[in-house]
């Protein structure tokens, strides 16, 4: 097992990732205060690991929630349900929520977790790999308005996160593409050696070999860390972790939320991203050509909907959280390796960028 730390002073927490975790009790009992416990899953996780966490929490009294898998139900009304099934059940300020799940979960429980009885505490048990990468570690939680993804929320930290790599087992291809897109955005914009080592092992981690995929895991969520360490609520440096996510969520908004998966779309935003950095002249074609094929080896797609025209882009990014007084703000990159958040971008290249992409 490896163990990482997010440093944010006392409220520092404890990433652990390996196999066989979720049978650890061990590992989630110094976190929980009380002895009622509320696991929030839903119901494509829940006939695969629901009973078997139930079981490793045997010595508490525990509250199963089962909510609608997908995209689609990150909303208030879902949100709701959680709070229905806590006050029914009476759960005091001392309960800890358990979020167990892809990134869908992590927010919804996470923000839950923020606004239930002013803030209880919770833990994350990602079971996806975009969730084991990424939405489970930095405390961003939240639930998606029509208007916008992830528009309503809290920043909120976990207690701890518990990563078992044995879970990606049950997971479908195309969701191990999907978080294989944000391990790519890692690579792309703070660490070109770790680009070099996902292109090199990129056939053995699609296939999820065991090391591969946990070497993989440990160092997205070391750069995480670092940068949430850095600015836990993104006053700059942290929406370099937003790369390619401008025009992603604007797909997503687009089509519809689970239309694509969020990680299908970072992965035609990335490109899109690559596409404005080069005809910036920030990075060469080489360069855009690099992590276009590399995301495209990923089994990602390359291109936005083509049903999507540049006004639908502008209208959308219109919304996106980085707008500052009215401005748009994009993530960059300045070279493989290095991104730079910035509104110093000439509008009429991405003009043309966006109706090249429709
Ligand atoms: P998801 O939560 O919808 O999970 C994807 C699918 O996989 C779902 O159908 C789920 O039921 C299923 N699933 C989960 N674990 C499984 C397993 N082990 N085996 C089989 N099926 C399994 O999607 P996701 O890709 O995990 O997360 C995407 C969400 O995360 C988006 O809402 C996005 O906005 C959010 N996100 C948040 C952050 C953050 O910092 N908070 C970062 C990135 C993404
Ligand atoms: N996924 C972007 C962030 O956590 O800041």
């Amino acid at each position: 097992m490896q163990q990482l730390t997010v440093n944010l002073d006392d409220r520092s927490y404890p990433i652990h990732i390996g196999s066989g975790l979720l049978d650890r009790v061990e590992l989630l009992a110094p976190h929980i205060a009380g002895r009622q416990v509320c696991i929030v899953t839903d119901d494509t996780v829940a006939p695969l690991y629901l009973d078997r966490l139930i079981r490793t929490l045997a010595d508490y009294k525990v509250l199963p929630v089962v909510l609608p898998t997908g995209e689609a139900f990150k909303n208030w009304a879902t949100l709701q349900q959680i709070f229905d099934a806590l006050l029914g059940a009476r759960h005091d300020r001392r309960t800890t929520l358990i979020a167990l799940g892809g990134g869908v979960i992590g927010d919804m429980t996470g923000f839950a977790a923020a606004c239930y009885q002013r803030g209880v505490d919770f833990i994350q048990i990602p079971t996806t790999l975009l969730s084991q990468v990424d939405s489970s570690v930095g405390g961003k939680t939240g639930i998606n308005h029509p208007a916008g993804k992830n528009m309503i929320g809290a920043f909120y930290q976990p207690k701890a996160v518990l990563i078992d790599t044995d879970s990606l087992r049950t997971l479908p291809d195309r969701e191990v593409s999907a978080g294989l897109a944000e391990i790519i955005k890692y690579g792309l914009i703070r660490d070109e050696a770790f680009l070099d080592w996902l292109e090199q092992n990129m056939a053995g981690l699609l296939a999820l070999e065991p090391s591969l995929v946990t070497a993989a895991i440990a160092r997205s969520c070391a750069i995480k860390a670092e940068v949430v360490a850095a600015d836990e609520r993104e006053g700059g440096v942290r929406a370099i972790l937003n790369f390619g996510h401008t025009f992603g969520h604007a797909i997503e908004a687009h089509q519809g939320y689970g239309t694509w998966l969020h990680g299908e779309a970072v992965g035609a935003g990335m490109v899109m991203a690559l596409q404005l950095s080069a005809a910036l002249g920030w990075i060469s074609a080489a360069q855009q050509q690099r992590g276009t094929a590399l995301i495209g080896a990923a089994g990602l797609p390359t291109a936005p909907p083509p049903n999507m025209a540049a006004a639908d882009f502008t209208r959308l990014m219109a919304v996106d959280k980085k707008v500052l007084d009215g401005q748009l703000r994009l993530v960059l990159l300045k070279r493989l390796g290095e991104a730079v958040v910035t509104a110093d971008f000439d509008n009429q290249t991405l003009r043309s960028v966006l109706a090249a992409a429709g």
